[in-house]
C-alpha cells in the first residue's frame, strides 16, 4: 500500500536530483569552516536575505535556541505567542539554555500584534520584574495552522522593538511558505529582523538543517553558542548541498502544496462529519470533527487506507501537505474524505 503521510512536511525524502547534489558535494571539516558546501549555503542565505552572516545548524530548534541565547542574558524575558514553537516544542530550552522566561501573548492563530507586544513589556526600571529583551515571532505559524503575518503588522512590531531596544527574532521554519504565498521577498524580512531561522527540512524537502541568518553584531558569538549546544558538525556539506538545492529548486513548488491544502480544506468544509476548518493559507490544515464522531476511529479508518494525519489535542486535527504528496495521492485522499460516512 502506498502510504500517504500528511502528519508533517518533515517526512519528505530527497528526490533523485537532490541525491545527485548530495553525491557530488565537495566537503571539508565545517568546525574549521573548511566545508565549501556549507560555506556556499551560508553565503547564499546571507545574500538572499541581504544580511551579514549565516550559520548552518542541524535543526530548527537549535537555531532558535541559539538565537535566543545570542539576544538575552539569564533572568531576562522574551515575548511570544502562547502557541509559539520556541515555548511549546523545544523542550523548555528557553529556560534550560538561556535562563530566560517567556511572557505569553494570547494572539490570533499564533500571531501577535504590536499593541500586544507594547502592553507586555516590563518597565526597565521596575527591577522586581524580569527585563524584557526579545520578541520572537513565528511565520508561518505551526500550531496556528500555517497562518501568515501581515507584513505591515511586522513593521509595527519592529517599531515597538526599536523604541524599547528589544531584539526581534523570527522563527521562520516555514518562512518560504509565507514568502511564496504573499509574494514577499527575503530581503524585506532581512531589513526588519535581527535574526531569522529558516528550516530546510520542512516544506523545502531537505533531509536536515536550518540556517540562522543575522547581522554581524548579533552573529559574532553564534559559532561559540552553536558549539556549546553541541551543533558543531564536520563533513556536513553533503546535507548543506541538499539544503542549497532545496532553496534553489524546491521553493517555488510550495505554491502547489498550498493549492492542494486549500482543496483539502474546501472538501473538509463540505463534509457532514467536520464541524469546523480553520482558514487555510499555506500548507497546514487544522480542522475539528463533529461531536459524536470519534477522533480515534477517524484516524484508525484513515490508517487502514494508508493515510496518516496528526491529532494535536483539544480536538484539533492537522494535515500538512508537502513535496512527496503527489497529485495521485491527493485525488485518492480527496475521494476518501468526500465518501467517508456517506
Ligand atoms: C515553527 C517551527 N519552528 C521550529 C521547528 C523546529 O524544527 P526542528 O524539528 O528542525 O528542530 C519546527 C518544527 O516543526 C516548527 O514547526
Amino acid at each position: 500500500m502506498d502510504i500517504i503521510d500528511l502528519r508533517s512536511d518533515t517526512v519528505t525524502k530527497p528526490t533523485p536530483a537532490m541525491m545527485q547534489a548530495i553525491m557530488s558535494a565537495e566537503v571539508g571539516d565545517d568546525v574549521y569552516k573548511e566545508d565549501p558546501s556549507v560555506n556556499a549555503l551560508e553565503q547564499y542565505v546571507a545574500d538572499l536575505f541581504g544580511m551579514d552572516e549565516a550559520l548552518y545548524f542541524p535543526t530548527g530548534s537549535m537555531a532558535n535556541q541559539a538565537a535566543i541565547k545570542l539576544h538575552t542574558q539569564p533572568g531576562e524575558q522574551l515575548i511570544c505567542d502562547k502557541w509559539a514553537h520556541v515555548y511549546n516544542y523545544e523542550g523548555g530550552g528557553v529556560s534550560f539554555n538561556s535562563g530566560v522566561s517567556c511572557r505569553l501573548i494570547d494572539g490570533h492563530r499564533g500571531m501577535i500584534t504590536a499593541a500586544q507586544v507594547e502592553a507586555s513589556i516590563n518597565l526597565p526600571d521596575f527591577y522586581h520584574s524580569p527585563l524584557t529583551s526579545l520578541v520572537c515571532l513565528e511565520n508561518t505559524t505551526n500550531k496556528g495552522g500555517g497562518a501568515c503575518y501581515d507584513f505591515a503588522e511586522i513593521l509595527k512590531i519592529k517599531a515597538v522593538c526599536d523604541a524599547h531596544q528589544l531584539g526581534l527574532h523570527l522563527d521562520g521554519a516555514r518562512l518560504m511558505n509565507a514568502l511564496v504565498e504573499k509574494n514577499e521577498t527575503p530581503k524585506e524580512y532581512g531589513k526588519v529582523f535581527d535574526t531569522i531561522s529558516i528550516c530546510l527540512s520542512k516544506g523545502l524537502g531537505a533531509p536536515m538543517g536550518t540556517v540562522l541568518v543575522g547581522n554581524k553584531d548579533i552573529m559574532k558569538n553564534a559559532m561559540r553558542v552553536r558549539k556549546v549546544l553541541g551543533g558543531g558538525m564536520r563533513q556536513v556539506g553533503f546535507m548543506a548541498a541538499a539544503g542549497l538545492f532545496a532553496l534553489q529548486h524546491q521553493a517555488t513548488q510550495l505554491k502547489e502544496d498550498h493549492k492542494k491544502a486549500k482543496e483539502l480544506a474546501e472538501v473538509l468544509s463540505s463534509c457532514s462529519y467536520v464541524s469546523a476548518v480553520e482558514p487555510t493559507e499555506t500548507n497546514i490544515i487544522i480542522f475539528y470533527l463533529e461531536k459524536g464522531i470519534s477522533e480515534i476511529q477517524f484516524i484508525t479508518d484513515l490508517e487502514q487506507k494508508g493515510i496518516r494525519i496528526s491529532a494535536m489535542g483539544e480536538g484539533k486535527l492537522r494535515i500538512v501537505t508537502h513535496h512527496d504528496y503527489t497529485t495521485k495521492k491527493h485525488d485518492f485522499f480527496l475521494n476518501f474524505l468526500s465518501t467517508y460516512l456517506a
